[in-house]
């Protein structure tokens, strides 16, 4: 394995195995797990026989005794006649590699109960326990065993009960076709009425919650009902037939994690979720590389060009070349060629029927793969299924076979619209069709960026080729529909970015295209920049036309960021008001600054206390012009160069409405 695990592996102790002998019926017994630093608190009990948890921080009660436990298909409830069988408690501190993301050295420092239960019908089941500085996480064994083996989950009893009605940002689940591209809502908890999609992210005066899951692999993905009050419940995304889990012992549940700090940033740089996903199981994983990348694509959404053939055909060998140039010229990474392929006539969004090995005869695939090759550049292939699963899964290693022979690494793929009749993008069936092609992609070495995807839940951990993803409402929104409102990319950070990489397609100049009636971007230039900071993806796109880019001051920026990260700070941040990141190149001592407002000007002040200690910078920061203003002068932008810098100054920013800044530090030997 490179780089995974192979820096200090130390498990502490085997703290304490203990074997309880079989409780009387009677006797309920609690147990109880601590993080490493005593602060959060685990406990677990059975309840005449029903099995808990709860966790506290502190002084704070977050989860109050909440039900564990399934239903079953034409079998009992694995959940109301349980007995202790035995526990054992382990702790764990390593410190692993990423071999690419948003911080390179990860540490996993936890301690972990696991209890092993017995039911009424002799049937066993375990909970595992994990508990860290930054939250905890638990999940559901079931082990081999001859009194169940193949079995339905009907229903997952997990419970969430909150002790407080804190704050909550969310977006619903079940909501349509489109799955999780949504603006976020912000309403106390006891308010939410509808089920909502994970991650959740919960919020009072020094506590903050996120609630989500790590490691969904053949299971269905979990959303939460409000059962009353502030009770929550896991509520499974069902198959078409209404089963939640089809399987067979032995099972083990994803993860449900429960992360929690004092301020919104703690949730952005806790590593929680991939420390609870599985090390990396790739062999090699040198082929797999972060980069920035370009595509025929926005003129699509703007509607100047097409993705099927005829003549405003957006992914012509013509088109791509010159595209190819200009990324090459400017040391992209690749370049996206969507509409390449067959299958775009007609409305492909109603369960297309796409040919993922033909291209349009005014597509060259060989002679651009060469081409790009030459060029230094990465082609990245597109496979928009328009969610017709069982016609892509058909073609699905013809498919990877052609990338091979083209020595293709990168691929989007896309699930607009339908899916097969009943299914959804965060059920069993899909997260299994997810899994299938991230396997496949790995054995033919190929880098995902999927959209409308699963939601992510740390699987890049074990996969590094699974890149980055959508899965939630992107820049295209701004090209065709009311659009994103500043405060959108100042939730993004604290809500669905807590899972995982997010494609948002950042980089649109031409903030207000024309021809296209009232759509525009809601954003100032600067913040545009700003966000390849904010969003963390290792792979970002540079969205805009290459016309938009040409000559343009400000695309140096989106040149020199890096999406390669060393370390990863959150100076500030209010969700839905304002957030600015710190990031240290991974290949450079260069550190980057984003960082975004909302509708609302703001003064932040940025101590520079995370710049490496005893060195000078300079400071190349990309702002908001003095009268800027998204709503009616978005381009008004300056570049300032600022005298030497150091860990001991303090920068002054000015974010105009709806603005942002971003800023390179690079290393200033001349001390002026
Ligand atoms: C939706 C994706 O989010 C977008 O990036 C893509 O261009 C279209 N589907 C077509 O595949
Ligand atoms: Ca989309």
């Amino acid at each position: 394995m490179q780089n995974m695990n192979q820096s200090s592996f130390r498990i502490l102790a085997l703290a304490l195995h203990l074997l309880i002998a079989p409780c009387a019926a009677s006797k309920d017994r609690t147990l109880s797990v601590t993080s490493p630093d005593g602060s959060l608190k685990v406990t677990f009990e059975l309840r005449e026989k029903i099995p808990y948890y709860s966790l506290s921080k502190n002084e704070w009660q977050v989860i109050q005794p909440s039900k564990l436990g399934f239903l079953l298909k034409n079998l009992p409830a694995l959940s109301g006649t349980f007995e202790i069988v035995s526990s054992a408690s382990s702790s764990v501190d390593e410190t692993w590699t990423q071999p690419w993301g948003e911080v390179k050295q990860v540490r996993n420092h936890h301690n972990q109960l696991l209890v092993h239960l017995l039911d009424g019908m002799k049937r066993k089941l375990s909970i595992e326990f994990r508990v860290f500085n930054d939250g905890m996480g638990f999940r559901y064994h079931v082990p081999a065993q001859k009194s169940l083996k193949d079995f339905v989950i009907m229903d997952e009893l997990t419970e969430f009960a909150f002790a407080q009605d804190l704050s909550a940002w969310w977006i619903p689940a079940y909501g349509d076709e489109m799955d999780s591209e949504y603006l976020y809502n912000n309403s106390r908890l006891s308010e939410i009425k509808q089920k909502v999609t994970t991650p959740v992210t919960l919020e009072s005066p020094g506590l903050v919650v996120s609630i989500h899951e790590a490691a969904l692999v053949d299971y269905a993905g979990m959303a939460l009902e409000n059962m009353g009050g502030l009770k929550f419940k896991a509520d499974l995304v069902p198959w078409s037939d209404g089963e939640r889990v089809k399987t067979s012992a032995p099972m083990t549940s994803p993860w449900r994690t429960i992360q929690v700090g004092t301020n919104a940033g703690d949730l952005v740089t806790s590593p929680l979720i991939l420390n609870l996903n599985e090390p990396c199981r790739l062999n090699d994983v040198s082929w797999i590389k972060p980069g920035k990348y370009m595509g025929v694509w926005w003129g699509m959404h703007l509607q100047r060009n097409t993705w099927e053939q005829g003549p405003n055909h957006g992914a012509t060998t013509a088109n791509v070349k010159s595209l190819i140039d200009f990324a090459s010229a400017h040391k992209f990474a690749g370049v996206l060629a969507e509409g390449w392929n067959e299958g775009w006539e007609g409305d492909w969004t109603q369960g297309g029927n796409f040919n993922f090995t033909k291209s349009y005869p005014d597509f060259d695939l060989a002679a651009l793969s060469k081409y790009a090759r030459e060029k230094n550049i990465a082609l990245i292939a597109h496979h928009e299924t328009g969610g017709n699963v069982s016609n892509y899964e058909r073609q699905l290693d013809d498919a990877f076979r052609l990338l091979r022979e083209h020595d293709i690494h990168y691929l989007k793929t896309g699930y607009v619209n339908k899916l097969p009749a009943g299914e959804r993008h965060q059920g069993q069936f899909m997260v299994r069709h997810y899994h299938k092609v991230m396997e496949t992609a790995a054995k033919y070495k190929v880098m995902l960026d999927v959209h409308e995807p699963v939601k992510d839940t740390g699987l890049r951990r074990t996969f590094p080729n699974m890149m980055t993803r959508e899965g939630a409402r992107g820049t295209e929104y701004e090209a065709w529909s009311s659009g994103n409102p500043p405060s959108h990319t100042t939730i993004l950070p604290f809500t669905r970015c807590l899972a995982g990489p997010l494609d948002y397609t950042p980089g649109i100049f031409d903030i207000l295209f024309k021809n296209r009636g009232s759509f525009r971007v809601h954003t100032t230039l600067a913040k545009q920049l700003a966000l390849y900071v904010v969003l963390y993806s290792p792979l970002h796109m540079a969205a805009d036309l290459p016309e938009n880019y040409n000559g343009h001051p400000a695309f140096k920026f989106i040149e020199d960021v890096p999406t390669d990260w060393e370390y990863t700070r959150v100076v500030n941040g209010e969700i839905g008001k304002f957030v600015t990141i710190a990031r240290k190149d991974r290949h450079s001592n260069q550190w980057f600054v984003g960082s975004i407002t909302n509708e609302e000007p703001r003064e932040i002040s940025l101590p520079l206390d995370f710049l490496d200690q005893g060195k000078k910078y300079t400071a190349e920061v990309y702002t908001d012009g003095q009268n800027a203003d998204f709503s009616n002068n978005p381009l008004d932008f300056e570049i300032r160069h600022t005298a030497a810098v150091d860990n001991q100054t303090t920068l002054k920013l000015r974010l105009a409405p709806g603005g942002g800044t971003a800023i390179r530090f690079f290393e200033n030997t001349t001390g002026k």
